[in-house]
């Protein structure tokens, strides 16, 4: 039995989860599991090329870790500067943009080198956008756009009235991008942990019991045939 993929999304979400239980589960340390996950993330960037899908993001850091022990944190900034410059060349041959979207100011100098970087390098290439979230959270973006856009009104505030969602969400970090039509979570978590609040609104939710590590195409695809067998309807009756 081959089922078919119908429905080629535009914009696939990845709550990357449950590398460190794919390293305890090895007898490793926790990091371990991140160093892994680096191949998952190369295997999935590239059927998405393969198949046609215009973004891919990636939640890789959220605000909330910042909070785990400082010798991870140190591991997973490190692994960063490190795989983005590795896949530089794997960007350009497959005619990917890189973008990383979050909280600059969180980011150390280095991380955030590397990335101006391979924004640059890569900003023609148009296959495939691939975004990591670094350093993010939904209640932040929102956050942030509604203070940048406090101040953009502050000299004519009855103008806010006009301010409709459209309007709002050119101030979000995503601003112009497309809202993600499916969010893939691994490891059997259920649960957004403060990722795309407001632009996932009408996401397609897929939850799978794969650590991230373990991760690959045939899983990616079976995702993607869940995908195309849902009836979005954004509130409405057909
Ligand atoms: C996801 O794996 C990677 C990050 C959140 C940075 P975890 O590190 O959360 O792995 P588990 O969930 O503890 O297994
Ligand atoms: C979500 O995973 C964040 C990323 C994948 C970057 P977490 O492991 O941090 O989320 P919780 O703690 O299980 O909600
Ligand atoms: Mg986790």
């Amino acid at each position: 039995m081959e089922e078919k993929i119908t429905k080629i999304p535009t914009h696939v979400s990845i709550i990357m989860d449950g590398n460190g239980r794919w390293a305890r589960e090895r007898g490793k340390e926790r990091v371990f599991g991140h160093l892994n996950g680096v191949e998952s993330v190369r295997a999935v960037t590239e059927e998405s090329v393969r198949l046609g899908i215009k973004y891919l993001s990636l939640y890789t850091f959220s605000e909330e870790n910042w909070s785990r022990p400082e010798s991870e944190v140190g591991y997973l900034m490190n692994l960063m500067i490190k795989s983005i410059a590795g896949e530089l060349d794997n960007f350009m041959r497959n005619g990917v943009r890189f973008l990383a979207l979050g909280n600059r100011e969180h980011l150390p100098e280095l991380v955030l080198s590397a990335i101006d970087g391979a924004m640059e390098a890569t900003k023609d290439n148009k296959n495939l956008t691939l975004i990591l979230f670094l350093s993010y959270s939904g209640r932040w973006d929102i956050l942030q756009a509604a203070r940048r856009m406090a101040e953009d009104f502050a000299s004519h505030p009855g103008d806010l009235a006009g301010v409709d969602a459209e309007a709002f969400g050119r101030y979000l970090v995503t601003a112009d991008i497309p809202d993600p039509d499916l969010i893939i979570r691994t490891s059997g978590e259920e649960r957004i942990s403060n990722y795309l609040l407001w632009q996932g609104a009408y996401s397609e939710l897929v939850f799978t019991p794969v650590l991230w590590p373990d991760f690959r195409e045939e899983d990616y695809r079976k995702a993607l045939l869940e995908y195309s067998l849902r009836d979005r309807r954004y509130g409405k009756v057909k």
